[in-house]
């Protein structure tokens, strides 16, 4: 099962980032074919029609292409302001915006209809950001993904990792591992025609 994972946040210390890597590390131990994707690798500015007119950027069609590639998503999400960053809203609006002029992506919602998702956050609050997740759900329903009712919110962030990069406690690692459980079996039964 191809599986996509990517954090909410560009920040070099980001515990988000860092949650990714650790399930990307996970999920490859679990069998799954992993893109861990650094949003920040990619050039996406903010979103402005006048400027899609003009052209979609190179990297939103790559990105289109990332998520249409990937049957499974798992999301890590900051929180802001007991929601999620601009940084995902703008990621994911242009991933459901049509292409006009490509008749590949005229189809906005090709790349996310069907999508098995898992949500996880974190935080340096004793809440881990699970107040993102909320406000993503609805989001990524809106793209016609399918969203895993298992999710988990890594709360004191600063403490949950060793030098590694590794979750220290067991019971973080086993939430995690459980969403990843639940989005590969759920991604394997929700294949899109
Ligand atoms: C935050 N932060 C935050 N944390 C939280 O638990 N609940 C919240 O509502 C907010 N609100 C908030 C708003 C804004 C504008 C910023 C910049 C930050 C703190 C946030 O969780 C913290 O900065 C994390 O470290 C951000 O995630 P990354 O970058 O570490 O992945």
């Amino acid at each position: 099962m191809r599986l996509l994972v990517f954090a909410g946040s560009t920040r070099q210390g980001s515990y988000n980032r860092r949650l990714a890597a650790a399930t990307a590390a996970l999920a490859r131990t679990s069998g799954a074919e992993v893109t861990h994707l650094e949003l920040g690798e990619l050039d996406i500015p903010m979103y402005n029609a006048d400027l899609e007119a003009r052209g979609t950027p190179a990297d939103v069609i790559r990105l289109k292409q990332l998520c249409f590639d990937h049957p499974a998503w798992i999301i890590c999400a900051p929180e802001y302001n007991a929601s999620y960053p601009a940084l995902l809203k703008n990621t994911l609006d242009w991933v459901s915006s049509p292409v006009k002029a490509d008749p590949a992506w005229t189809d906005g919602f090709r790349s996310s209809r069907g999508k098995v998702v898992g949500m996880l956050s974190a935080s340096p609050g004793a809440l881990g950001g699970l107040r993102s997740q909320g406000h993503l759900a609805p989001l990524l329903l809106n793209l016609q993904c399918w969203v895993a009712p298992k999710n988990f919110a890594l709360g004191r962030a600063a403490d949950a990792f060793d030098a590694d990069g590794q979750l220290v406690a067991d019971a973080a690692r086993q939430n995690v591992q459980a969403v990843i459980d639940q989005v590969l079996w759920a991604a394997s039964r929700f294949q899109q025609p």
